[in-house]
C-alpha cells in the first residue's frame, strides 16, 4: 500500500463536490426547461438526475469531513447555452458526466492502492457515471440516425 496523499484526496473531493452541486442546479434548469412530447419522462430523469448529483455531492462532502478537510462552499461554473431543445439538453448532459467521470477517475489516480475505502467508494462512483453516461448515449442514439 502507498501512503495516501490526503491534500490531493481533498483537494479532488472538493472539486467533485463543487461540480455535483453544479449539477443540482443544470438538471433542476434542465427540468424546468423540457417542453413537447417526451417531457413527462424526460423531466423525471432529469429530476432523478439533480437528486442522485446532490447524494454525489453530500457523499464526497462527508469524505471531505472525515478527512478533516473543509468542504466547499462553492459550485462550479455552468455555462448557459440557451440551447434548449431536448437535443441540446441531453448532449449538454452528456458532456457534463463525462466530465464528473474523469474528475472520479483523477481521484482513482490518488487514491488507489492508498485506501482500500476510498478506492472503493471512487470505483463505485465510477461505475455509476459510466452508467449515466451510457444511458445519455442510449436517449441521444434516435437523433444521430
Ligand atoms: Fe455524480
Ligand atoms: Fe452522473
Amino acid at each position: 500500500m502507498r501512503d495516501l496523499d490526503i491534500e490531493r484526496t481533498i483537494e479532488i473531493l472538493n472539486r467533485i463536490m463543487e461540480y455535483e452541486l453544479a449539477g443540482v442546479v443544470r438538471y433542476t434548469h434542465y427540468s424546468l426547461m423540457v417542453t413537447g412530447p417526451n417531457r413527462i419522462p424526460i423531466v423525471t430523469f432529469m429530476n432523478a438526475q439533480a437528486q442522485e448529483s446532490l447524494a454525489h455531492a453530500q457523499q464526497a462532502g462527508e469524505l471531505i469531513t472525515g478527512l478533516e478537510g473543509h468542504p466547499s462552499l462553492s459550485i462550479a461554473p455552468i455555462h448557459e447555452s440557451h440551447q434548449h431543445d431536448l437535443r441540446a439538453l441531453l448532449e449538454e448532459s452528456l458532456e457534463h458526466e463525462i466530465t464528473a467521470l474523469n474528475l472520479y477517475k483523477d481521484l482513482l489516480d490518488v487514491v488507489q492502492d492508498a485506501s482500500i475505502y476510498l478506492e472503493e467508494y471512487t470505483r463505485s462512483q465510477i461505475g455509476a457515471e459510466e452508467r449515466h453516461v451510457i444511458e445519455l448515449k442510449m436517449m441521444l442514439r434516435d437523433y444521430s440516425g
